[in-house]
């Protein structure tokens, strides 16, 4: 894992912002696994800022959500369908057709969830990754206690999740009970990984993430397994970490032999 520390919000949000455009010029017709969520708004305004000063293109990308509310219909202005164009795919040059987010409305769910992972290997995989992380350790909608090997699914989200979730709704109840995700062993099929947290209310997640024993009740834990997993976090998340210092240290090394961007961490 490469663990660089930011010192806020706005810090974390550029590096996962130029890791991305890198990755879309490298490749202009990149795959990119997208997370809902406010740890990657910052990430995605960027990314806007990009797109209309500098011409990041992303007329040839391909695009597919994490997760979202069942029972939502896209244009609910709670479902991740909406809060994906509000924030980002509407301010930019993303071709519609190549847009993919789970239906919140999928009567057959099994088959809906097939067909999601198909897609996803018909276009030749997901080269980058986003993820934000829950404070009970979930990635997408994977809960404490998802197999670490799951595919696309129907879930039950955890009381902490629909509670932390509540503030986007009028109310607690408002909150769905389930939702439709892509499996841990889905995301682990990324070329590349790029995992953001930040604030206090993450850093026990992100400890337990980098340095606590893979385990299916952090499911963010089986990123440990991924040869190309970067994790971005500012000073609040890290600060839990025992071992900042040396993160620290690696990049600096890294950075002073001009090697930071090379996959060897
Ligand atoms: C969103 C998603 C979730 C969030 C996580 C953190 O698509 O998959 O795992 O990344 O719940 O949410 P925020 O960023 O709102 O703290």
């Amino acid at each position: 894992m490469r663990v660089i520390i930011t010192k806020d919000y706005d810090e974390m949000s550029i590096k996962a912002a130029r890791i991305i455009a890198e990755q879309v010029r490298r490749k202009p017709n990149s795959v990119l696994g997208l997370a809902a969520g406010s740890t990657p708004l910052g990430t995605y305004k960027e990314l806007i800022r990009m797109h209309r000063e500098e011409g990041l293109d992303f007329s040839s990308v391909i695009t597919f959500n994490l997760d979202e509310y069942y029972g939502l219909a896209p244009d609910h202005p709670q479902s991740y369908h909406y809060f994906m164009f509000e924030n980002f795919f509407k301010h930019v040059n993303i071709n519609p057709k190549n847009i993919h987010t789970p239906d919140g409305l999928a009567k057959d769910v099994k088959a809906f969830c097939e067909k999601y992972e198909e897609e996803i290997k018909k276009v030749g995989g997901i080269d980058l990754q986003l993820l934000g992380i829950g404070r009970d350790g979930h990635i997408a909608f994977n809960e404490p206690g998802s197999s670490l090997a799951g595919r696309t699914m129907l879930v039950a989200l955890a009381e902490e999740t629909i509670k932390d979730n509540a503030r986007f709704f009028k109310s607690e109840e408002e909150v769905p009970r389930l939702a439709i995700t892509m499996g841990c062993g889905t995301i682990m099929e990324a070329r590349r990984i790029l995992l953001l947290a930040n604030g206090e209310n993450k850093a026990d997640a992100i400890a337990a993430t980098v340095e606590g024993p893979v385990t299916s009740q952090v499911t963010a834990s089986i990123l440990q397994m991924h040869p190309d997993i970067i994790v971005i976090v500012d000073e609040a998340a890290a600060s839990k970490l025992k071992r900042k210092e040396y993160y620290k240290y690696v990049n600096r090394v890294l950075e002073e032999a001009g090697f930071l961007n090379f996959r060897c961490h």
